[in-house]
């Protein structure tokens, strides 16, 4: 079954108080319209459509960032959530599959749950996404005859008794897309909100001898974020449970709580994390890696094998092969140290590469920038570089070459050769026993003309 996903984010998010439209606000680093999105992709859609609003051309830009292919379509007043789905039917003008509406201020709808409802469309016409709620407030209330979905109700329209129901809508619904136009097209918004209310279509539905159903799921994968404290739980539910799922699939954390991820973060078995530990986007760390305490990581890849940190940071592009070692206060970015290569201590290696059981010593800066235009350092094979080299780039060290510390490296070093660049040791015996008696004269004579 090919599918449409519908992801409704025109709403205007007042109560965020912010110039930012509420969907892109981020959650583990990725906006929360791309949680919705991510969540939506397991069932391979054909087609992504966002409903945009307020800030409609920060979230195309969004959107396409997600997936190029993704269509936007503009709802310039929003009308009710029914008339924010009809908005997508042109897009989908020839398109026989089903479509399945999401919201984009809803991140957390698990992929398990969205496959469940795909899988109970092959039974019923439209599938609603539903939770048993506690405290059921001002959500919709699905009124039921046992499998039977019998109508939607909203909380406004609601009468004491269906009030008491506390079976809730998500909002998630899915149906054949051609029939939910349909239906669509015969919503009114007569109701207490003056809206075009999506809920209706369920009665439109059974009035035309159509089925619906339930599929529920937990009232925690519906949460949505309609304020700055909600996001800020948003954030601590999404740490808690990605660290859950990661130790589950054998990540060790020393102190889970202090470890942050970013919505994509990879991390394989038997890797063991530290305490305070920033993952930024894309970083994927292999089997068996060691993140020391207190690193920052993004845009980077730590091989097998390796250690990085404590106190480390990896840059975009930072490429660590298996076996390599990455010390305290050592940042690397747009950089690949091969199989077994060290840099251990207070280094900066910036658009490099550095080759096979290369050793750098520390106080190492490649000198990539010379304030306009970005330059490669290349390091050979089981080279060693000498504390404190500055290698400026661009420049290339060959392979078992070494540096001498405190060198200044500005032309190329040939295999096997030892470069030394720095001025000669001048050694004059007995003079800093002279200079201190003379020093330490000088002060005693002070301290008597103060007496
Ligand atoms: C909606 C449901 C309610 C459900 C609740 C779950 C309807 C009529 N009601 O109510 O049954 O329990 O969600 O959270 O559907 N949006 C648009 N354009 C519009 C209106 C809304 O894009 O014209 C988007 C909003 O940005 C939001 C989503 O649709 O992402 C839901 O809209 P919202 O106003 O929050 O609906 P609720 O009143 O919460
Ligand atoms: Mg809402």
């Amino acid at each position: 079954m090919s599918i449409a996903l519908i992801v409704l984010a025109a709403g205007k998010g007042t109560r965020m108080q912010s110039d930012l439209p509420k969907v892109l606000h981020r959650i583990a680093h990725a906006p929360m319209l791309w949680h919705a999105m991510r969540a939506g992709s397991v069932l391979e859609p054909e087609h992504r459509i966002v409903v945009a609003g307020h800030g409609a051309d920060l979230v195309e830009a969004s959107a396409k960032e997600f997936d190029p292919e993704t269509k936007v379509v503009l709802q310039t007043e929003q009308l009710g959530t029914a008339h924010a789905v009809a908005q997508a039917k042109p897009a989908l003008e020839g398109f026989d599959g089903d479509a399945i509406v999401l919201y984009g201020d809803t991140p957390f709808i698990r992929e398990e749950t969205l496959e469940a409802m795909a899988a109970a469309r092959s039974e019923h016409d439209v599938v609603v996404l539903g939770f048993k709620a506690n405290d059921p407030g001002r959500y919709g209330r699905l009124v039921t005859d046992g499998e039977e979905l019998m109508r939607i109700v909203e909380f406004k329209d609601a009468s004491p008794q269906e009030r008491n129901i506390t079976l809730c809508n998500s909002g998630v619904i899915a149906a054949n897309s051609d029939i939910l136009f349909e239906l669509i097209d015969s919503v009114e918004n007569k109701n207490a909100s003056g809206e075009y209310y999506l809920t209706d279509i369920v009665a439109i539905a059974r009035a035309r001898g159509l089925s619906a159903t339930v599929v529920r799921c937990d009232q925690a994968e519906t949460l949505g974020v309609n304020s700055r404290t909600e996001l800020s739980a948003a954030e601590a539910l999404f740490q808690t449970k990605a660290r859950a799922d990661l130790m589950e699939n054998g990540v060790s954390f020393l102190a889970p709580d202090s470890v942050y991820l970013a919505w994509d973060t990879v991390i394989g078995r038997d890797a063991e994390i530290e305490q305070n530990v920033v993952f930024g986007p894309d970083v994927t760390v292999e089997s068996g890696a060691r993140i020391r305490a207190f690193s920052h990581l993004e845009g980077a890849h730590v091989s097998r094998g390796a250690i990085v940190g404590p106190y480390a940071r990896l840059r975009p592009g930072a490429e660590l092969a298996e076996n390599t070692h990455v010390g305290n206060f050592v940042e690397i970015k747009n950089a690949q140290l091969r199989e077994g290569a060290k840099a251990n201590h207070l280094t900066y290696i910036g658009d490099a590469e550095i080759g096979e059981k290369t050793n750098i010593g520390a106080g190492t800066i490649t000198c990539n920038y010379d304030g306009v235009f970005k330059h490669k350092t290349i390091v050979g094979k089981q080279a060693f570089i000498g504390s404190n080299t500055m290698l400026v780039a661009p420049v290339t060290i060959g392979n078992d070459a070494m540096t001498g510390s405190g060198s200044v490296i500005t032309e190329d070093v040939p295999d096997g050769a030892l470069a030394l660049g720095r001025a000669k040791q001048m050694t004059k015996p007995g003079f800093a026993t002279k200079l201190f008696a003379m020093l330490r004269a000088k002060k005693a004579k002070k301290l008597a003309q103060n007496d």
